[in-house]
């Protein structure tokens, strides 16, 4: 071999090395680029799971049990008009209520479980009669409605009772579920165990806040404190 040729082989062979080496790191790239974005896309899903365990008051996502929807149902049943459910979830609650003829409305803070929840409502022919809000609960009014169902934890229970109270039209109803409110007077109540719900009139509990009137909670009112945070059932 001349020495030309020689040197025409040897950078035929650099090339190649070269060659593998550019495609070694194009592949570096995307690998990168793949791991990189499914990691946020993970986060993009899973953070606002997580976020109700960082705020002040806990309240997690827990559906309601079938039974559960049943008692809210039950207690409604002579009632019409607007719902909105608190904290609407997977909006179980609100395309069920929708079936019965509310014009019900679901308030979540998480985007993805609302806009699962449109979806199930357009797949289940209510989208009309129900409406679905990426919304604090703390910055809502609820002046509009004239049911509201709510799913809370009890550290929420004493603040929302005031701001229910002061918002609220006098011809209002709100369901509890689980949780009672704390110093409300129920006017019935439906189901038993987790599946309890507590049925509240606004007259009366609008009535007792001006009057300086509230209920004093004795220790079987109590909800038990093995069964007082959110547990998945
Ligand atoms: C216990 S789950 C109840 C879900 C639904 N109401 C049901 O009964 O199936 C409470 C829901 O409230 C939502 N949530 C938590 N903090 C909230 C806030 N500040 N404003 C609105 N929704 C909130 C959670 O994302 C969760 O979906």
């Amino acid at each position: 071999m001349s020495q030309q040729e020689l040197l025409l082989d040897s950078e035929r062979s650099n090339g190649a090395v070269t060659e593998k080496r550019r495609s070694r790191s194009r592949l570096g790239l995307v690998a990168t680029g793949v791991v990189g974005g499914s990691l946020v896309a993970l986060y993009a899903v899973a953070a606002p799971f997580v976020a109700p365990a960082l705020r002040k008051v806990c309240l997690p996502f827990v559906p309601a049990t079938t039974a559960q929807v049943g008692n809210v149902l039950n207690v409604l049943r002579t009632r019409s008009g607007t719902l909105v459910d608190i904290g609407s979830g997977d909006g179980r609650i609100v395309i069920a209520a929708a079936k019965c003829g509310f014009q019900a409305s679901g308030l979540e803070l998480n985007p993805w479980l609302v806009w699962y929840s449109r979806y199930k409502a357009w797949r289940e022919g209510v989208h009309r009669s129900t409406s679905f809000h990426i919304s604090d609960l703390w910055k809502a009014s609820f002046a509009q409605y004239s049911n509201v169902v709510i799913f809370g934890v009890p550290q929420m229970m004493d603040q929302l009772e005031l701001k229910l109270a002061s918002e609220l039209p006098s011809s209002a109803k709100v369901v509890a579920c689980r949780f009672p409110f704390p110093t409300w007077v129920p006017e019935s109540t439906e189901g038993e165990g987790i599946d309890t719900v507590w049925v509240y009139d606004a007259k009366t509990f609008q009535s007792d806040l001006h009057s300086g009137k509230t209920r004093n909670m004795s220790l079987e009112d109590k909800p038990d404190p093995h069964t007082r945070s959110l547990s998945v059932s």
